[in-house]
């Protein structure tokens, strides 16, 4: 038996040290190591001990995909889930990974053998619960244990092809003496489970708890030892959620699921080009339409704002949904490029539906939303637009314009405001195209 010995972990990075320190010497964050006791691994992350290989050779072993029979998960995955990957799925408490990751082990367990390993919840709310999604969970093996040793002698007798781990928070190995949902148990947890599926072992799905700003909770190694991380978003009482793949080592990353919360689980939205769009016919300011492109699809989503007088010193910026340093940005662009203040007023945007915008086509979008409510004066009806804005003012081209304008005139839009470098040649059907730019141009063209 390898001797114990006493480390020093850091509860942000996971960084270990074997003495005290006041400063983390990994991350350089204060007051975050914390001790614990661990027993040296035989053998780190060499898996094998093999020679090297050909990759040639090795190319012929891999083996297809199993799709997991529910469309919009397999789309995130890349295709359906890899033999021996690890994927991570984070999101707030309520959202739906359990109910996920039970359809998806229920349909997987109809081909191949698969355990679902629950640390939070009695077999009884788990049954239930497969119950109420109607789905008979026949060949499903259900496991509540948050022991990382006695799920692995399990997993051994059941061998299974898929292990879905509930919550990888709530487990804990006996290698170390600290609680679970310590720093060193998740990582040591997740470590041990990352080896297994590795080593020839199942495709491992683990949960994990979010923090309140919306991070894996626990260290940042949890996403860097795993191939892939998806993770839930959802408008608080909206019953759409969407699951985005932020990292993806056999897929693109940022592509993204739609599902609908129903009384049956959750439910696949394989079109979900326009359910983000909040409804009203037009005629309120404040309110622009753009067209996203999320992952590989584009997705017509609806831009709001607010703008009003601030009464206090300091002016207030809020997005929701889009990035809140970008939004400063763009307003001092439009500040300094089309001679609009917006100093003396507090400035909330809103992407409607919980979606998370991460691209830069929605700045110009942003901006007319902005200025529409600052002015009081609604959009065009039938209007939509999209495009970068550089710090100079000048309009950006951004990729896949001719798909976007495409999808805004396949649902009835009539004018769209684009950059120039964007605009088709060609008439579009339906759809008049307005190239520009400059940012006092597409100021112009939208409230002339
Ligand atoms: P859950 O999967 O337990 O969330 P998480 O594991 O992310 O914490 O989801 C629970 C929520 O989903 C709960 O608020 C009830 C709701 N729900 C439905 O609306 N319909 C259903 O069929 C199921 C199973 C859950
Ligand atoms: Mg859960």
């Amino acid at each position: 038996m390898a001797r114990t010995k006493t480390l020093f972990v850091c509860n942000d990075c996971g960084g270990t040290s074997p003495k005290w320190a006041g400063q983390c010497p990994d991350c350089g964050r204060w007051n975050t190591m914390e001790q614990s006791r661990e027993v040296p691994r035989a053998r780190a992350v060499g898996w094998s001990g093999d020679a090297p290989r050909l990759v040639s050779e090795v190319e012929g072993e891999i083996e297809a995909r199993w799709p997991t029979g529910i469309g919009e998960l397999d789309r995130v995955l890349g295709g359906g889930l890899v033999p021996g990957s690890v994927t991570l799925i984070g999101g707030d408490p309520g959202i739906g990974k359990s109910t996920l990751l039970l359809q998806a082990a229920v349909r997987l367990a109809g081909e191949l053998p698969a355990l679902y390993v629950t640390g939070e919840e009695s077999l009884r709310q788990v049954g239930m619960r497969a119950r109420r999604i109607g789905m008979e969970a026949g060949g499903l093996q259900l496991l509540a244990e948050t022991n990382i040793e006695r799920i692995l002698a399990q997993s051994e007798t059941v061998k299974p092809r898929v292990l879905v781990v509930d919550s990888i928070q709530t487990m804990h190995t006996d290698a170390l003496d600290s609680a679970p949902g310590a720093v060193a148990q998740l990582r040591e947890s997740s470590a041990r489970l990352v080896r297994y599926a590795k080593q020839g072992g199942p495709a491992v799905f683990l949960v994990g708890h979010v923090t309140k700003d919306g991070a894996i909770a626990g260290p940042r190694v949890l996403e860097h030892m795993v191939d892939t991380v998806l993770y839930f978003e959802s408008d608080l009482g909206s019953r759409f959620r969407i699951i985005r793949a932020v990292k993806n080592r056999f897929g693109a990353a940022n592509e993204i699921g739609v599902f609908a919360m129903t009384e049956q689980g959750l439910r696949e939205v394989p079109n979900p080009s326009s359910i983000f769009l909040s409804g009203h016919d037009g005629g309120v300011s404040g309110s622009a339409i753009m067209v996203a492109r999320e992952g590989s699809r584009p997705l017509l989503v609806e831009v709001q704002a607010l703008v009003d007088e601030t009464r206090s010193g300091h002016p207030r910026r809020v997005a929701v949904g889009l990035d809140g340093n970008r939004l400063a940005l763009l307003l001092a662009v439009l500040h300094r490029h089309a001679g609009i203040a917006m100093f003396d007023q507090d400035v909330f945007v809103n992407v409607v539906g919980g979606v998370r915008i991460v691209e830069t086509a929605a700045d110009l979008p942003v901006l007319l939303a902005a200025l529409g409510s600052l002015r009081d004066r609604p959009l065009a009806p039938g209007l939509v637009s999209f495009g970068e804005v550089g710090l100079a003012g000048e309009i950006r081209p951004v990729p896949y314009g001719e798909e976007r304008l495409r999808e805004a005139a396949k649902h009835g839009f009539e004018r769209a405001i684009v950059p120039a470098a964007n605009a088709p040649r060609a008439r579009q059907k339906g759809l008049e195209v307005i190239g520009v730019k400059r940012l006092d141009e597409a100021v112009e063209a939208a409230f002339s």
